[in-house]
Order: C-alpha cells, then sequence, then structure tokens
C-alpha cells in the first residue's frame, strides 16, 4: 500500500500526541511530535538561563543547537545536542513560555527545516501546529484535530496528575495555561495556527481515544485505497 504523510494539527489538549502516535503505530509509520522539538529548544533556553523575552539571544543560541527526537519502544526520547531533556519538557515552567519562544522566525526555521528532512520519504504521521499549513502543505491527508477546552483541560490535568502525583496542579492553572497558548499560537504572526483550507474538521470532544484512531485509520485507508 502506498505510503502517505499524515499532517494533523490542533490546540492543546485536542489529543494529537496520543492518536498520531498510536496512528503511525498502526500503519507502520514514523510518528514526530513537533511540540516536543519546541518544548526541547525552550527548556534549553530555560536551563542555560538565555532571557526567552529577548529574540535576538535566542536566535543565536538556538541556531547552534540540534534537536533529535527518537521513538524508543513506547518512550518519547528529545535530545538536545548530548542532553536528554525528556522528563522536562512538558514542566510547567516551559508550557509557560513555549509559545513565546516558538513565535521567533529563527526558531521555526530552523525546526522546520528538520521537520521537512525527516518527512522526505512519506510514511510519517507529523503533529503540531502549522503541519498541514506550512511544514507539510502537500501532505495527502490533513486533519484539524479539536475538543472543547473544559475537555481539553481535563484531559490534561488528569494526565499531569496520573505522571506526577507529589506535584499535582489545578483545574485553573491548566485551563489558564492552555487558553493563554492557544491565543498566542492562533495570534501570532508566522505560520499561527489555524486548520488548513484542505483539512478534515475532527471534534474529539466526545469521542473516546479509541475511536478518533479508528476514525483516523478509516480516513487513511480512504486516501491509500
Ligand atoms: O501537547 P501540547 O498541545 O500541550 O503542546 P505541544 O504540541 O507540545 O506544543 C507546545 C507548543 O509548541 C505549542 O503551544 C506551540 O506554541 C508550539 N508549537 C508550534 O508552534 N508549532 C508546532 N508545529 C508544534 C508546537
Ligand atoms: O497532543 P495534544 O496536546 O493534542 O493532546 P494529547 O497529549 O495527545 O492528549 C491529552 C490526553 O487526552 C491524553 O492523556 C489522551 O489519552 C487523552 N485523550 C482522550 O482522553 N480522548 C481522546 N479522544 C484523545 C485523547
Amino acid at each position: 500500500m502506498k505510503k502517505i504523510a499524515v499532517a494533523i494539527d490542533g490546540p492543546a489538549g485536542a489529543g494529537k500526541s496520543t492518536v498520531a502516535k498510536a496512528l503511525a503505530k498502526r500503519l507502520g509509520y514514523v510518528y514526530l511530535d513537533t511540540g516536543s522539538m519546541y518544548r526541547a529548544l525552550t527548556c534549553e533556553l530555560l536551563h542555560r538561563g538565555v532571557p526567552v523575552d529577548r529574540e535576538e539571544k535566542v536566535c543565536s543560541v538556538v541556531q547552534n543547537l540540534t534537536v533529535e527526537v527518537k521513538n524508543d519502544q513506547e518512550e518519547l526520547i528529545v535530545m538536545v545536542d548530548d542532553r536528554d531533556v525528556s522528563a522536562h519538557i512538558r514542566r510547567p515552567e516551559v508550557s509557560a513560555c513555549v509559545s513565546q519562544v516558538a513565535a521567533y522566525a529563527c526558531v521555526r526555521q530552523h525546526l522546520v527545516k528538520e521537520q521537512q528532512r525527516l518527512a522526505e520519504n512519506g510514511g510519517i504521521v507529523m503533529d503540531g501546529r502549522d503541519i498541514g499549513t506550512v511544514v507539510l502543505p502537500h501532505a495527502e491527508l490533513k486533519v484539524f484535530l479539536t475538543a472543547s477546552v473544559e475537555e481539553r483541560a481535563r484531559r490534561r490535568l488528569v494526565q499531569w496528575n496520573e505522571n506526577h502525583p507529589d506535584e499535582p496542579q489545578t483545574m485553573a492553572q491548566i485551563v489558564q495555561n492552555i487558553q493563554e497558548r492557544d491565543r498566542k499560537d492562533t495570534e501570532r504572526a508566522i505560520s499561527p495556527l489555524r486548520q488548513a483550507e484542505d483539512a478534515i474538521l475532527l471534534d474529539t470532544t466526545s469521542l473516546t481515544r479509541e475511536e478518533t484512531i479508528d476514525t483516523l485509520t478509516a480516513m487513511v485507508k480512504k486516501v491509500t485505497a
């Protein structure tokens, strides 16, 4: 069967990473979580004490950094140069400023080039904010995944509290971060979050994870039939 490129975009907590990863596994495709790349650079900048509100400082550091994403069994491993930042990329302090870092042209150019290189041979499921519009404008299947803010925050809260029982976050903290990031990602000048004209809209508010994966699998089958 022909191997295609699948672009999945949408706001925070819509289920993109979870279902994109499962879909790639079902199809025997490569999976790339582009959000983890923006998070990894942000994490490294914070680690080095670079002021993330100073674009020229961010750009001078970022241009010399290499981000590598590996799917090791079920685990996502994200490296910046030789440092494994996987355990830190979802921390609240990274979530709080990743959208500011992701709005800089130098950051986007640096990462988009690498994302396009990884997709050269097709057979890839990539998720993010600008995959269908900028990174893979010729992807054979584009899906814009969304869900209500309340449902997206609820999912995020469950996900965080399961993995960090000693460090609970409140629903209010999560809602605030999601809304703030959605606003910055949608309003930024370069590659804002928006549904590509040829993308299929899929609202997952009342769908389970499995139902979403089945729906996407059926969409791929239709395109490759
Ligand atoms: O998983 P979650 O929805 O919380 O976010 P993510 O996919 O890990 O992405 C984190 C942030 O990176 C987003 O809020 C965007 O600011 C940025 N991002 C982007 O600008 N473009 C992408 N293709 C992917 C992520
Ligand atoms: O990548 P994105 O920010 O769009 O979302 P995610 O991290 O993949 O999904 C957030 C959480 O929602 C995960 O724990 C998923 O298992 C869950 N989820 C769900 O409950 N129902 C869905 N239809 C999709 C995801």
